[in-house]
């Protein structure tokens, strides 16, 4: 079966329809990159299938320096994984860069997330260091991880 599929950017009326892709902090997250994005600093993609359901998101931060933007919060349906979709995902994100004439592309990825990582490489992202980050999660708490810093030169 052949998904006809539409990449475009998240619109403030979509959130209803993102809640398969993360808790209230994650919902949170998205939004606060809609607001970014209205100062052009973040740009959030969905994409939808033809009867407008979403089944991936994912973002472009342009805030980490002029030649660079840093994909975050990519996340594909669990039931729509392995199929392609986060790669589209991906390739949709960087293009962007591109547009806004960066030349670099970054992501973090946790420590424990093999499939993830394995994606990213496959797709030419290469190791450049790693970081310890956190936030916040449910019940006030702060999750404290460590991931591997990847980057993917655009200009190729
Ligand atoms: C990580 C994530 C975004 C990747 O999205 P995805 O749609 O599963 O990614 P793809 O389908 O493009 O590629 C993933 C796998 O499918 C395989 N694949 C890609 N296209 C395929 C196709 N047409 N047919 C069969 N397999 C395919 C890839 O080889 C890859 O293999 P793997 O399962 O051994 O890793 C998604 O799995 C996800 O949302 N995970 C949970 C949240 C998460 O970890 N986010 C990333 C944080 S850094």
């Amino acid at each position: 079966m052949r998904l006809r599929l539409t990449v475009r950017d998240l619109e403030p009326t979509d959130f209803g329809e993102l809640d398969w892709s993360g808790g209230v902090e994650h919902q949170r997250a998205l939004a606060e990159a809609l607001q970014a994005g209205y100062a052009g600093e973040v740009a959030v993609l969905v994409i939808a299938l033809a009867n407008g359901r979403l089944v991936a998101v994912g973002a472009v931060d342009f805030r980490s320096g002029p030649d660079v933007g840093v994909l975050s919060m990519l996340s594909v349906h669990e039931h729509l994984q392995s199929l392609g979709l986060g790669t589209r995902l991906v390739a949709a994100l960087e293009k962007r860069a591109r547009r806004e004439g960066r030349t670099r592309a970054r992501l973090r990825v946790e420590h424990d997330n093999p499939r993830a990582a394995a994606l990213y490489r496959r797709l030419g992202y290469r190791e450049v260091g790693s970081v310890v980050e956190s936030w916040p999660v449910a019940g006030g708490r702060t999750y404290v991880t460590l991931s591997t810093v990847l980057e993917r030169d655009l200009g190729a």
